[in-house]
């Protein structure tokens, strides 16, 4: 007999696996560029105010799952994310889709997400947390490996506007499905937050507290510094190392962030969210070193696994560290709230980045800005040690 606690857990990561539909995004964009005759500039709008909206909703998707419930958070999600699809059928003009997918889907996303990781964290004791959290996150890593060919195979077959319909379905019974399984245990685990800061905290007070602050200029140096990469890997590929099958690195870069998100939480559990942190950053610092003092494809190749590992398990290690030092009860609106971090740093990354390659016809500004990044995260991290202790 499969556990109430595994259930959810399973369902809250194909929840996860349908949201990361969205890291498929230039698949779709491609198909609106050479059958709709979209410009790149507007075939990639969607996907920034996606990513930007997403992380900014998670602040009142995560409060309303504290306070309504993680199911009804899935079961809106799957409403979302169903209809933004159908919908970008229906109007497949720039405004249209900008706004169905990039505002609804990016919503929808935000719901899910937010909902599926502490309804399964609440069925497990604190020492599994990180396991629980690496195996719901894993599949949005997964996704990016395993949605591409399939939805390029359906815009090849039926046209993008087609696909855009059949997908939107696709998600509308996929997402709501899985939310039947999610439900969250009667009793709360009675869990005030191991290091002492009171679970009971108004959750406006949090933004000012120093543990909170110090975590979320990590959260967006960290995750800042590697979509700032990610974003540009087959530029980079190009101009910087002269190879020219850039978009395998993506490929091998989200068959490493999967991984990383697992095996991150699994140690986590072990060695605790900190030591995880520390060796993340020491990670993403040596993939920009590599990526600066390397010109040929084994530095590549080595940057781009250093980065996709280190990536993927702050996504185990930023919420274990929320429920470590402040406990479930807020779980949502905390984790929200340092989920901004990401629509800072993912939108500003990646802007920096172009802005940097534009103006001096290489990324090595891009990479130096990215190891003064990391050896920043490194530095607040042992600030965050020395007030913590
Ligand atoms: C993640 O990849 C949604 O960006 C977030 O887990």
């Amino acid at each position: 007999m499969v556990s109430r606690g595994v259930k959810v857990t399973i369902a809250g990561s194909m929840i996860n696996f349908f949201i990361g539909t969205f890291y498929s995004w230039s698949v779709f964009a491609d198909g609106l560029i050479h059958q709709l005759g979209w410009t790149r500039t507007e075939a990639n709008l969607p996907y920034t105010v996606e990513v930007f909206v997403f992380a900014m909703m998670m602040v009142v998707a995560g409060r309303f799952q504290d306070r309504i419930g993680a199911r009804k958070g899935a079961i809106i999600s799957g409403l979302l994310l169903g209809t933004s699809f159908i919908f970008c059928a229906l109007f497949p003009a720039p405004p249209g889709i900008t706004f169905f997918f990039g505002i609804v889907f990016g919503t929808g996303a935000a719901f899910g997400y937010a909902a599926v990781t502490p309804a399964a964290m609440k069925w497990f004791p604190p020492q599994k947390r990180g396991l629980v959290t690496g195996f719901v996150v894993m599949s949005l890593g997964a996704g990016s490996l395993f949605w591409p060919p399939l939805i390029n195979a359906l815009i090849v077959t039926y046209g993008v506007v087609q696909t855009f319909f059949m997908w939107g379905l696709f998600l509308l019974a996929g997402v709501l499905v899985m939310a039947y399984f999610i439900s969250e245990p009667l009793v709360a685990p009675a869990d005030a937050g191991k290091e002492g800061v009171s679970a009971k905290l108004e959750w406006k007070k949090i933004a000012s507290h120093p543990t909170f602050i110090l975590l979320w200029l990590m959260m967006g140096l960290a995750s800042g510094t590697g979509l700032m990469v990610v974003g540009h890997l087959v530029q980079i590929a190009e101009i910087n190392f002269r190879v020219e099958s850039g978009f395998l690195l993506i490929s091998l870069f989200a068959f490493f962030n999967t991984g990383g998100r697992f095996s991150g939480g699994l140690i986590t559990d072990r060695i605790g969210y900190r030591k995880v942190l520390f060796i993340a950053f020491l990670m993403i610092l040596s993939s920009m070193l590599l990526f600066l003092g390397t010109d040929s494809w084994p530095g590549l190749l080595l940057g781009t696994i250093l980065l996709g590992c280190s990536y993927g398990s702050l996504f185990t290690a930023f919420p274990a560290a929320i429920a470590n030092i402040f406990g479930l009860n807020n779980f949502g609106a905390y984790y929200g709230m340092l989920f901004t971090a990401l629509g800072i740093g993912g939108s500003l990354g990646p802007f920096l980045a172009s802005s940097l390659a534009e103006l001096y016809g290489s990324y090595n500004m891009a990479f130096a800005l990215g190891i003064a990044a990391s050896l920043l995260a490194l530095a607040l991290l042992f600030v965050l040690r020395k007030i913590s202790s």
